[in-house]
């Protein structure tokens, strides 16, 4: 069986190459830029390709999303129409758990406040409500939103959480569909987007949402760059609307340095690390992705392309 890898660094490829050849030495892999035989390709396991870079290949059977996100790969405008496998897995949910408790815990007990006081050296206690009376909402209640969320109401946090489609979620209040999001809103004081990136979910950080939340809340964006309007939050940070961000996505990554969330106090800028899944994990889920597909012709972690994820 041949498969056609492509990551938009040649190294990273290589070392993809490498790694599923070891986990499936009965199949081929290439680079998708150097394939010997195009006809012979079943498989293209791709992150961020470019437009048209899969229409050589008149046999495919699937595309893999190298991570669980399938925007980069809708956003080739000439895409065959195929199933997409994306890729997910407890390893994933385990780090993005850790980066949003990180960061709303940090949010929560001002943290920011307290490494400008040491850095005045001033003893200046900030004394903050307990979690319970904090109320953290989560958007996007998929594989990693309501793990999150369970993660969040374990420590104690007032978990609400929005998605698409009712959902019941022990310790998280959930609201659905556009009729359920001011009231999701409400209250909220730590807004975190784990939505995925689709028509009617781009440009959802803006102000209108953030009027809705308590004023002084704080934003973790750890889903996709275009929730957010990058001059709403600025504004809404200078109005005293938004206290602070933390955003681990953009626009355009790398983030370019130029840009004023590099150098701004409130917010605090990751650079796409909440969940990025390490190649020696990624290459074991996707070779048994690959394995199942091939054999029952489906798998468990089939995306939808129409509904956008
Ligand atoms: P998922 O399992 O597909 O879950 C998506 C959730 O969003 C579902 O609960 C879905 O509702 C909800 N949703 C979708 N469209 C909506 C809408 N219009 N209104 C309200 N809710 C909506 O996705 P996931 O695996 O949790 O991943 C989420 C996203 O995180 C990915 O798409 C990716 O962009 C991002 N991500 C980022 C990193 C990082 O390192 N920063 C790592 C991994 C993933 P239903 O349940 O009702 O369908
Ligand atoms: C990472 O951003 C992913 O989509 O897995």
């Amino acid at each position: 069986m041949n498969v056609a890898i492509y990551l938009p660094s040649e190294t990273k490829t290589q070392d993809w190459i490498r790694m599923m050849g070891e986990l499936m030495p009965d199949w081929n892999f290439h680079p998708l830029t150097a394939v010997p035989d195009p006809e012979a390709i079943r498989y293209a396991v791709v992150w961020r390709p470019t437009t048209g870079c899969l229409r050589p290949f008149p046999n495919l059977k699937a595309i893999v999303s190298i991570g669980a996100g399938i925007d980069h790969v809708l956003a080739d405008e000439d895409l065959p129409d195929l199933p997409i496998i994306r890729t997910v897995g407890t390893d994933l949910t385990q780090r993005m758990k850790e980066y949003v408790a990180l960061h709303v815990l940090r949010h929560h007990r001002n943290m920011p406040a307290l490494q400008a006081s040491q850095a005045r050296s001033e003893w200046a206690p900030v004394v903050v409500p307990p979690a319970t009376r904090r109320r953290v909402g989560v958007m996007g209640l998929g594989n990693l939103g309501a793990e999150a969320a369970k993660c969040l109401s374990a420590i104690g946090f007032d978990v609400v959480g929005w998605a698409r489609s009712p959902k019941t979620i022990d310790g998280v209040t959930t609201f659905s569909g556009a009729a359920g999001f001011g009231d999701f809103l409400d209250g909220t004081e730590i807004l975190v987007n784990l939505l995925p990136l689709t028509d009617e979910t781009r440009g959802i950080l803006n102000n209108d949402t953030f009027n809705r939340l308590k004023r002084g809340a704080s934003i973790i964006n750890a889903a996709r760059g275009p929730h957010l309007v990058d001059d709403d939050l600025l504004g809404a940070l200078a109005s005293g609307q938004i206290a602070a961000a933390t955003l681990d996505v953009f626009h355009v990554e790398p983030l370019p340095s130029d840009h004023p969330f590099w150098q701004h106090p409130q917010i605090t800028v990751t650079p796409h690390v909440a969940s990025l899944i390490d190649a020696p994990t990624g290459s074991r889920i996707i070779s048994r992705n690959l394995r199942a597909f091939e054999k029952d012709g489906t798998v468990a972690d089939l995306a939808d392309a129409r509904r956008g994820y």
